[in-house]
């Protein structure tokens, strides 16, 4: 009986621990989506290239909506992501805090938000300097004999009748598994797995 009771006690202490890195994973991304830069600000996504190879790149988390499960990041409606995307939604990320020692992978499924009050808001909010290269008649990864040649004549406002708005578009990640592996205690790492089914979160201890 004594014995039962220590196990459940242990399960118990477990699992808030598991919610615990849960909320810390959580946390990390929110901070990541923040203004200004954090270890999850950058994050590396990667696609199903539509040769079937792996296509991988360094991306901007932009918004984090943990009751909706979604995160958001920006991109151009011309680059090999999106038609990427288009083709296969599946998507995985991953990121890494050196100092913490800790790595968050994100895996989830991903749309385009090319209209509507969420993309204006968006563009909006976004630093004119940071929408320049949505303005440019080049598609991403265009040869060109120099690097200038990517940039447009002359600066634009926030109007949504520019070219850039156009081709300006969210990438809004509805995740289904969350992976935190906590490399900071030497000989004590810890990997935790949650999947989720509809609202519902599952953690799960794993081997690191
Ligand atoms: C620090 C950093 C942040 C970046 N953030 C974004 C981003 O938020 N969105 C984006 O489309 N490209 C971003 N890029 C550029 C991409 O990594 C990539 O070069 C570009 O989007 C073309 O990728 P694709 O050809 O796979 O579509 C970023 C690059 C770096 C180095």
């Amino acid at each position: 009986m004594l014995m039962v009771s220590n196990v459940n006690l242990l399960k118990k202490e477990q699992n808030v621990s598991l919610l615990q890195l849960q909320r810390r994973a959580w946390d990390y991304l929110r901070a990541g989506a923040s203004n200004g830069r954090a270890p999850f600000t950058v994050m590396q996504a990667a696609t199903i290239g539509r040769r079937g190879a792996p296509s991988v790149r360094a991306v901007v988390l932009r918004h984090v909506f943990e009751a909706e499960h979604l995160i958001d990041f920006y991109t151009d409606v011309r680059s090999e992501k999106t038609a990427e995307v288009r083709a296969d939604p599946r998507i995985a990320l991953v990121g890494y805090d050196p100092e913490g020692m800790v790595q968050l992978r994100l895996e989830g499924v991903a749309s385009l938000v090319t209209q509507g009050a969420d993309k204006k808001r968006a563009w909006d909010a976004s630093r004119l300097h940071s929408l320049v290269l949505y303005r440019t008649p080049l598609s991403p990864g265009t040869s060109i004999d120099c690097p200038d040649d990517a940039y447009p004549a002359q600066a634009d406002g926030h109007g949504t009748d520019v070219a850039g708005y156009q081709n300006f578009c969210i990438v809004r990640v509805s995740l289904k598994t969350l992976e935190m592996l906590d490399l900071s205690v030497p000989a004590a790492h810890k990997r935790a797995r949650y999947s989720r089914t509809g609202d519902e979160w599952t953690g799960q201890w794993i081997a690191p």
